[in-house]
Parts: C-alpha cells; structure tokens; sequence
C-alpha cells in the first residue's frame, strides 16, 4: 500500500491493518508512515519479541521518547526516560506496586464500583466504557492521593479533558509530523498547565504536613522514597510521575473491563460460569476469573504496540536490524499468533485454566525491564469490578440485530477501545426478565 494509505489505515483502523498484514506477509512486517517516513518493524514472532524485551537497554531502549504521550507526561516520566535515568525512577516507583500492598487498594475498588453502580440504569443501553472510566479515574485518584482525593476535582475535570476523544487526532498529529517533547497547546495545553497546577500546589502542603510519613498513599510514599545516593525525587520528577500514573493507570483499566464484559455478554455460557465461580466464592475464588481477565487481555489488548528504537546493529530472528530501526512487538498479533494459540480469534478463558500464559506470547503489559508497573494492581482492579458488577447485575444484549455481532475496535489516543462503548443492558439478577 501507498504509505499515505497506510498512515490512514493505522489511525483509522489498526487492527485490520496489522489483520492484513499477518495474513498476506506473516510474522514481521514494515509499515511506512506519511509524510514523515517513519517505519515501524512490526513483529509478532514470540523468539523475536522476546529479543526485543531482552535486549540489552542500550541497544534497544523503549521508542516512547519519541512517542505522541512524551510532550504530555514530560520528559522525567519513567515511560518516556531510557537508560540509568529510567532504572532510578522505575525503582522509585515500584514498591507501591508490589504484590502485598495491593490490598490497600481494595475497598477502593470495591467503594468506587458500588458508588458508580448506583446511579446505571436498570432495563435500558447504557455505554459501560464511559462509567469504567469514571470508576477507574476514582480509584487512581485515591490510590495516589488518599482520602484527599474528594477534594480533586480539579485534577478530574483536566484529566478528564486529557482524554477526550479529540486529542485522538492531536496525538496523531504529533505522533507523524512533529514527534518532539514540545508542550503541546491549545485546549489540550491548558487542560495540562491546569493539572500541573493542582500537582505542584498538592506538593507544596503536602511538604508542610506533619502526618506525611505516617500516610499510605502512593504521593506520599513517592515523596519520602529515596535513590540509591540518598537523594528525594524533584517536583518536577514527582509532577511527571504523577500526571504518568493518572494517565497510564486509568483509561487502560476501564478500557479492559468494558472488553471483559463486552465479550461475556456475547458468550452466555462463560458469563454463567464466571457468575457461578463469583457466587461460590463472595470472597474471591478466582480460577475462572483470573482465565477471564487473561483471555479478555489477549484477545482484546488495549495497547496494540511497544516500540524498540535501536541504538546499535540487533540480530532477531532471521534479520540483522540496523541502528535506527523501530522494532515493534506488536501486542495485538502476538496475543493471537496462530502458532501459539488455537483459535486465536475466539474468545475462550478456559485455554488459561490448565495453563498459564506464556512470558512472550501474551504481552498485554509488554515485556522486560519495560513492562509495565501497574500490571498486578490492573488485573486486581479489573477482577474486582467485575465481581463486584457481576454479583448484583446480569449484562444482557441490546435490542437488534446489530448487537449481536461483536463491537468493533476503535482508536482512542494510544488505546483500542470498544466502537460502541460495550453497549449493554443492565438486568437485576435474580428479577425476572
Ligand atoms: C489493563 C491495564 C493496563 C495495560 C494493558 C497496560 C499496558 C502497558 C504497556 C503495554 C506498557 C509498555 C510496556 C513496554 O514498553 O514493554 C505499560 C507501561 C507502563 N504502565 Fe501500564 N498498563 C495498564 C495499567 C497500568 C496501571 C494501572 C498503571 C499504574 C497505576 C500503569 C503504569 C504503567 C507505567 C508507569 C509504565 C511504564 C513502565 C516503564 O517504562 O518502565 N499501567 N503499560
């Protein structure tokens, strides 16, 4: 294809770009963008993913400096920082994301979930992307704030500007003709300095607090964590790892729900058995719901690539990758390559009952020294909204034929979204129909 048509296709429709191209070229392909001639060496081999997250950080550090979130999250975000600076901050980051912890996080989840419940309709289509979003937002806000995230509206309202659909197209922009880490202006830039606003404010009185090591919340934890040399974060490290958190912490989270249920209500018998699990075990037994939430995040990936941009000559597979090149394990076609997953198009939680899924054929998270930080708290955070919902709720079809078929996928920003906003209709369980 023409690379304008490509460009065109990979903002419009990536999922049937990248379709095509494993069906007609396989395992690895290049697309080329317009006007800039950027390339992308998409790959969906699990040997060659594995080379890509393995590497070593000085021949293959993460592509997201260059990427359209840079100018947004700023440039001591750990998702835009490479080498030594992005170990330190990485490090920084890491223990309130540590397994033991996440239980601080659960009536959060489960409050945020009951509270938004509330108001869903009963018997009419209701668009659940929309609410896991808010849900989600909730939770991040309290995660990182602690109670003082009532008072945030402020910080609501901007990132909430951050992630209109509109800046889809400002991002793409960014992400063709002007990948730099400029501040970008506009609606969207001063949603941004309202943001930083409220961040840098929040630090200012949180410092003056006196209860600031007794608290619990991810801010106050990141304020008080030191580097190896003894040294705190800056204000400016602790606003970027901030607006990072927010923004990588929420969409993707509601994203991945509303494709859980999206799936379940097409697939009555797996909704039964989740239902029936849930109902077993109030408290969490959880084999179904954990094959649940891993096949709904490899049949329905939100993020659809990482990027590699190699510093030196790198040999994956069959190729010698000169310096320069992008290399791009694409997380939507390795989650269903043919030659590791039977039916790869199906949704089928039971193929994660008998067997875990596998480091480099199921990246939802990506991979290395790079996956992601949130990985286990977004799993916790989806398996108990979906329990949660589940217990009180049934999701049913909407009424037409139209519905019947799957929700086509969108892009939002960087994510792969459900076309309708997973339309369902809410019943009472135990009412009768
Ligand atoms: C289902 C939900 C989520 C998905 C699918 C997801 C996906 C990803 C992916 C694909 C990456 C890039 C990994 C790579 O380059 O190899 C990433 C990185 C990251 N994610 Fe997530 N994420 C989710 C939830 C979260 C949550 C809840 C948080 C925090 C509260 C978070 C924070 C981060 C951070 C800080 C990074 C950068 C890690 C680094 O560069 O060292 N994510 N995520």
């Amino acid at each position: 294809m023409p690379p304008l048509v490509q460009t065109l296709a990979w903002a419009m429709a990536p999922t049937w770009l990248m379709d095509r191209c494993a069906r007609t070229l396989g395992e690895w392909f290049t697309l080329t963008f317009f006007p800039s001639g950027m390339q992308l060496v998409l790959v969906s081999d699990p040997e060659a993913v594995k080379t890509a997250f393995t590497a070593s950080p000085e021949v293959a550090p993460s592509g997201a400096a260059n990427s359209p979130v840079a100018p947004v999250m700023g440039p001591h975000s750990v998702i835009v920082l490479t080498g030594a600076e992005h170990l330190r901050q990485r490090k920084l980051l890491l223990p309130p994301f540590h397994g033991e912890r996440m239980r601080e996080y659960e009536d959060a989840i489960v409050e945020a979930t009951r509270r938004d419940m509330a108001a869903w309709p009963v018997g009419k289509p209701m668009r659940l992307h929309e609410r896991t979003r808010a849900i989600t937002l909730e939770v991040i806000l309290r995660a990182v704030f602690g109670v003082e995230a009532e008072r945030m509206d402020r910080v609501r309202e901007a990132v909430g500007t951050l992630l209109v659909p509109a800046s889809t197209l400002l991002l793409m922009r960014l992400a063709l003709r002007r990948p730099s880490l400029e501040r970008p202006g506009g609606e969207f830039g001063q949603a941004l300095d309202r943001l930083d606003a409220v961040l840098y404010e929040e630090l200012e009185r949180r410092r003056s607090r006196e209860d600031l090591a007794e608290r619990r919340d991810i801010l106050s934890l990141l304020m008080q964590a030191r580097d190896e040399d003894g040294q705190p974060m800056t204000d400016a490290e602790l606003r970027d790892e901030l607006v990072s958190l927010l923004l990588a912490g929420h969409e993707t989270t509601a994203t991945s729900v509303a494709w859980a249920i999206e799936r379940l209500v097409r697939h009555p018998d797996k909704l039964e058995r989740l239902v029936a699990e849930i109902d077993a075990h109030p408290d969490g037994g959880e084999e179904y719901m954990t094959a649940v939430v891993n096949e709904t995040l490899r049949v329905r990936p939100v993020v659809p690539i990482v990027v590699r941009m190699l510093k030196g000559e790198l040999q994956v597979g069959p190729y010698t990758l000169p310096a320069g090149t992008r290399l791009t394990p694409s997380i939507y076609l390795t989650n269903r390559n043919p030659r590791v997953y039977r039916e790869p198009d199906e949704f089928r939680p039971e193929r994660f009952l008998d067997s875990a899924p596998e480091t480099f054929s199921w990246i939802p998270f990506g991979g290395g020294i790079r996956r992601c930080i949130g990985a286990a708290f977004a799993q916790l955070e989806m398996k108990l909204i979906l329990r949660t919902v589940l217990s009180e709720l049934q999701p049913t079809l909407p009424r037409g034929r139209r519905w019947r078929a799957g929700e086509g996928t969108r892009r939002r920003a960087i994510t792969l979204v459900p076309a309708a906003g997973a339309r369902v209709v809410w019943r009472r369980r135990g009412a009768s129909v």
